[in-house]
């Protein structure tokens, strides 16, 4: 069913409670910056695409600026575009935005409960919890840099396999990715072959992309509403019912063997802070266990995505291709894995890095924030903030393209810019962010060192940008070739 199809049924089904949703939003929000002018009960949603959602809120800062308010249906939100007021609110008033925004998709299940949808003491205990505890088993470390080169490896073997045939990569980045967040969550990783595993593995992406459709961006809009109507987005509930259900048998078996003198991963940190109770306040086993969904979901999903739009990236752009091949050989050679030391000796491959991040811009609004208390910011009342730096024509000489000297100098040194935000910024910034530089330069190195990439048609004919964005910008879905070097 196309939107217009399922708006029709929403409409129909919702048109008695819209006064009273109207009537309450007015009188809670009065000073908000000017946008565009709302219809009632869908908001502005006639006037953007709602298949392309961001691309629409982005030409919409073209006229109202940098901050305007868009109506999500009934819902205001208040859109921050560009680097400039985004840093301004996450950077520089850090405290005051560091609350989560509604998140409809997601919010039956988490009930605000957890690291990703929590907000208050109680996520902010989590996090500091989180973060140690993954630190201490190595995130950020040498010792996890080797289990990543001894997963690239895995990784290898199973490209090897396809002989050169036609293939899509995305259950093998999936597992690869997800085998290093599990080696730290779970304590140990996975076989590629493992039927339990896909099936996870096949959980998380189908709710990635169920976050990203057009009956996401419904449920994200309508959420009182489209909860009762029958549809796909349905399953992102039930899927992370499962994802849970197996996260607690997992728990179980920490518990029966649990040593605490021989912590073996998160979930055995996390058995024995439940049992110091006033560590973490108003944390329970419910809390455990949608943490952990969390780490394993954000862990799993946003690299390999990262991956594998990268990888269509390059076969688009094979003169691109050809120069990191020049550099991997240059400064790798043939003969040992690449290492985290490298990279400061390859700007190039740096650059495309970035450049990839920037340019497939994974999560794409941000996971949604909320302001902690009442603030006046550049004269207005907030409610609600998604937000964009990454495509900012004031940062970026050619946002719209793909384009590495974005982060190379003259000089061809590689050029730091603050305004990609890809793991967003302050007090909620992505806590895996190392993790994942670590894996993205290991995994993409390690794969150009051992293969050329073909494609299965004229590069030219590679349509780069996103089959659905929401949540997430979903790479199309694609074959290709790997070919031994
Ligand atoms: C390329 C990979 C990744 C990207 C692009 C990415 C991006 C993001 C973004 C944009 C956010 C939202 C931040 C905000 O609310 O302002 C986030 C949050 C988060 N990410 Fe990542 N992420 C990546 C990898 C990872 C990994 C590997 C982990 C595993 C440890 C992880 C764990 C989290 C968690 C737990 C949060 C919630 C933080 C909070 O709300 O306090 N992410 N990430």
């Amino acid at each position: 069913m196309d939107f217009s199809g399922a708006l029709n049924i929403v409409l129909v089904l919702v048109a008695s409670c819209l006064l009273f949703l109207l009537a309450c939003r007015k009188k809670k929000f009065k000073n908000l910056p000017p946008g565009p002018t709302p219809l009632p009960f869908i908001g502005n949603m006639h006037q953007v695409d709602v298949k392309e959602l961001i691309k629409s809120l982005r030409e919409l800062s073209g006229t109202y600026g940098p901050m305007y308010t868009f109506h999500l249906g009934s819902r205001p939100c208040v859109v921050l575009s560009g680097y400039k007021v985004l840093k301004e609110a996450l950077i520089d008033k850090a405290e005051e935005f560091s609350g989560r925004g509604d998140f409809p998709a997601v919010q039956m299940w988490s009930n605000g409960n957890g690291i990703v949808y929590g907000t208050g003491e109680r996520w902010r205990s989590l996090r500091r919890f989180a973060i140690s505890t993954l630190k201490n088993f190595g995130m950020g470390k040498r010792s996890l840099e080797e289990r990543i080169k001894e997963e690239a490896q895995f990784l290898m073997a199973e490209f090897r396999k396809t002989q050169g045939k036609p293939f899509d990569p995305t259950f093998f980045l999936s597992c690869a990715g997800s085998n290093i967040i599990c080696t730290l969550v779970f304590g140990d990783r996975f076989e590629y072959t493992d039927k339990k595993f896909l099936t996870l593995l096949d959980l998380i992406n189908s709710n990635w992309k169920l976050m990203s459709s057009t009956w996401g961006q419904l449920l994200f809009t309508f959420p009182k509403i489209m909860r009762h109507v029958p549809g796909p987005h349905r399953l992102i509930y039930k899927n992370y019912l499962k994802l849970a259900e197996f996260v607690r048998e997992r728990i179980e078996m920490n518990r029966e063997t649990l040593d605490s003198n021989h912590m073996r991963d998160f979930i055995d940190c996390f058995l024995i802070k439940l049992q110091q109770v006033l560590v973490i306040r108003q944390v329970s086993e419910e809390t455990m266990s949608k943490t952990t969904v969390n780490l394993f979901f954000a862990g799993t999903e946003t690299v390999s995505s990262t991956l594998r739009y990268g990888l269509r990236i390059l076969l688009r752009h094979p003169e691109v291709e050809e120069k990191l091949h020049e550099e991997i050989d240059r400064v790798i050679g043939p003969n040992r894995s690449p290492c985290m030391e490298d990279r400061s000796r390859m700007p190039y491959t740096d650059a495309v890095l970035h450049e990839i991040q920037r340019y497939a811009d994974i999560v794409p609004m941000g996971v949604p924030h909320t302001v902690t208390r009442d603030i006046e910011f550049r004269g207005y009342t907030l409610p609600k903030v998604p937000a964009t730096a990454q495509f900012d024509p004031t940062q970026f000489k050619n946002p719209n393209s793909f384009d590495p000297t974005h982060f190379l100098d003259e000089n061809g040194r590689f050029r730091k810019n603050d305004a990609l935000m890809a793991f967003s910024a302050g007090k909620r910034v992505c806590l895996g962010e190392s993790l994942a530089i670590m894996e993205l330069f290991i995994f993409l190195t390690s794969i150009l060192q051992s293969f050329n990439l073909k494609p299965l048609m004229d590069p030219k004919d590679i349509d780069i940008t996103p089959e659905s964005s929401g949540l997430g910008n979903i790479p199309r879905p694609y074959q290709f070739c790997l070919l031994p070097r």
